[in-house]
């Protein structure tokens, strides 16, 4: 079947703002949005859903976007790191994480502050914000430094 055919229109909500593409249905969500649409933020690190670098808000959950295919955000509701706070106007977990050391490579942040900020905001969704970053995976900093991070938001320090 000439590849043509199987391009689809879809449309989705990005960052607060109305999107339509056309592209394969099985694109990776997170190709989409680096790729096509220059949202850089979103990191890929397995590209298997096992370290949690591309996690985003997808309908308002924290989800991986290497695992997304494009057609199955027809429709969804995304917010990305761009769409959470920039240089400018950190969000309190951001900026705790630029003071505490919670960030040193960077690749696994955009991730982490993606499922911190999800937790922070509704706390009955993990007992603890170690289980809420569980899925998240840090090679840098020993863990330590983004519970210090989380801890200080936590506590409105
Ligand atoms: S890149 Fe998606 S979970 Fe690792
Ligand atoms: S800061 Fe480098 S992987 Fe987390």
């Amino acid at each position: 079947m000439p590849e043509k055919l199987l391009q689809q229109e879809i449309k989705f909500e990005l960052n607060g703002k109305p999107y339509s593409v056309v592209t394969h249905p099985l694109t990776r969500l997170l190709d989409l949005l680096r790729e096509d649409l220059g949202f850089t933020g979103t990191k890929e690190g397995c590209g298997e859903g096992e370290c949690g670098a591309c996690t985003i808000h997808f309908n308002g959950r924290p989800a991986l976007a290497c695992l997304i295919p494009a057609a199955q955000a027809d429709g969804a509701k995304i917010t990305t790191i761009e769409g959470i706070g920039d240089e400018d106007e950190l969000t309190d977990v951001q900026e705790a994480f630029q003071r505490y050391g919670g960030a040193q490579c960077g690749i696994c942040t955009p991730g982490m502050i993606m499922s911190a900020t999800y937790y922070l905001e509704n706390p009955d969704s993990a007992e603890t914000m170690q289980e809420a970053l569980a899925g998240n995976q840090c090679r840098c900093t020993g863990y330590k430094r983004i519970f210090d991070a989380m801890e200080k938001v936590l506590k409105n320090d």
